[in-house]
């Protein structure tokens, strides 16, 4: 097991990674502490002996149903509602036990509860081990804009334990390496660590490898600049196409369609001259060992959402970070009309190749 420390201005947040993380940082964690327990309805399921036995006795568990869906309003006001009914005092700690998901809005609800009560974060989706789990991002969704409505809220310890991969879907391991490939685009050892291994990707005793490399390279980000006003934005990339697609479209998850975005943005990068051809090239394939990248027909009129990101804060000018080199990014910022037209040319491109 390892630990990393994150200081901001506001927060520390201490982070323990690999296994045995869960047995030995557990019981430290919950003596003598009245937990708030929040989970969803499918790891409520696959672990309901764990939570029975070691959070239950220290206070409430709350389920929400599991997915996307849950990330709204009434979600979080359900469990604002149970943490008043249950009587979580000041001195209170949310435990966060599932993916980005019920890490984002109960992250959101210890954030505003009492204007802010204890959180500890025990991400089970490799997504949220690699990376919504750290750096204090919480969020819902508002009127189909997603993560609108949040705020920014360390939590006090992270619990990062390999034991919740053996039960994930193909699926989501396939969203958690979108976010792994994204850290390979920003970090020049975790590139060479992929390329390395890129026969392997999905094996679990490399999953658990990399997991630490992300989380060491977020937590370096996050450390350095906490509210998202410098470097912190590299970490999105992918995610201006992906979230754009994501509205869209709807079928796939997150992780899903941060790979296809990237592999998007890799087009436009090339494009404008920014990414070589041939660093692209070796990052797309990676892409397409992990998905199939679809050829979407009206991909253009997708991404004419993407002025509504809350990212894109001038509307009609979209911001997208590519890589120029091996670690390291650029912010690329370009009219909304150029960007979804690149957006189009890329998909007839692909289309082109396919023969279709
Ligand atoms: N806060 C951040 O910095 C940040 C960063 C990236 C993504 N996100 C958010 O994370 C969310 C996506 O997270 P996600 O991909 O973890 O989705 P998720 O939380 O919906 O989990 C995906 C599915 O896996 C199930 N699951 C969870 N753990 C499991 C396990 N161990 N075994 C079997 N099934 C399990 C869940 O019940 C769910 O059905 C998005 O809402 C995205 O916006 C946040």
């Amino acid at each position: 097991m390892k630990k990393l420390e994150i200081k901001t201005p506001s927060c520390e947040s201490i982070i323990y990674c690999g296994d045995g993380a869960l047995d030995k940082i557990l019981p430290e964690v919950l003596t003598g502490r009245q937990l708030f327990t929040v989970t969803d309805s499918r790891v409520y399921k696959l672990y309901k002996s764990f939570i029975d036995e070691k959070l239950a006795p220290f206070g409430q568990v709350h389920v929400i149903t599991a997915g996307e869906r849950s990330k709204n309003y009434t979600c979080l006001m359900g469990i604002l509602k149970a943490m008043l009914a249950a009587g979580v005092k000041r001195g209170g700690t949310v435990v966060a036990l599932g993916g980005g998901v019920v890490g984002d809005i109960a992250g959101l609800a210890a954030s505003l509860y009492m204007r802010g009560v204890h959180l500890v974060q025990i991400p089970t989706t490799l997504l949220s081990q690699v990376d919504s789990s750290v750096g204090g991002k919480t969020a819902i969704d508002l009127c189909g804009v997603k993560n609108i409505v949040g705020t920014f809220y360390q939590p006090e310890t992270v619990i990062v334990d390999p034991v919740f991969l053996k039960t994930l879907p193909a699926r989501e391991i396939r969203c958690g390496l979108g976010e792994i490939i994204k850290y390979g685009a920003l970090n020049k050892d975790i590139y060479i660590k992929l390329i390395e291994n890129q026969n392997s990707l999905k094996t679990i005793g490399f999953l658990k490898d990399i997991t630490y490399d992300c989380i060491a390279h977020k937590a370096d980000v996050v450390a350095r600049d906490e509210r998202e006003s410098g470097i912190r934005k590299t970490l999105n990339l992918g995610h201006t196409t992906g979230h754009a697609f994501e509205l869209y479209y709807r079928r796939k998850s997150h992780g899903e369609f941060v790979l296809i975005g990237m592999y998007y943005e890799l087009y436009i990068a090339v494009k404008k001259g920014i990414c070589p051809p041939e660093y692209a090239k070796s990052l797309k394939e990676l892409i397409i060992k992990v998905i199939e990248v679809p050829a979407y027909e009206d991909a253009a009129e997708a991404c004419r959402g993407a002025a509504y990101d809350k990212k894109n804060v001038k509307a009609q000018e979209i911001s997208v970070i590519v890589p120029a080199s091996a670690g390291e990014p650029e912010e690329l910022r370009l009219p909304a009309a150029e960007y979804a037209a690149l957006v189009g040319e890329c998909a007839r491109n692909m289309r082109l190749e396919k023969g279709e």
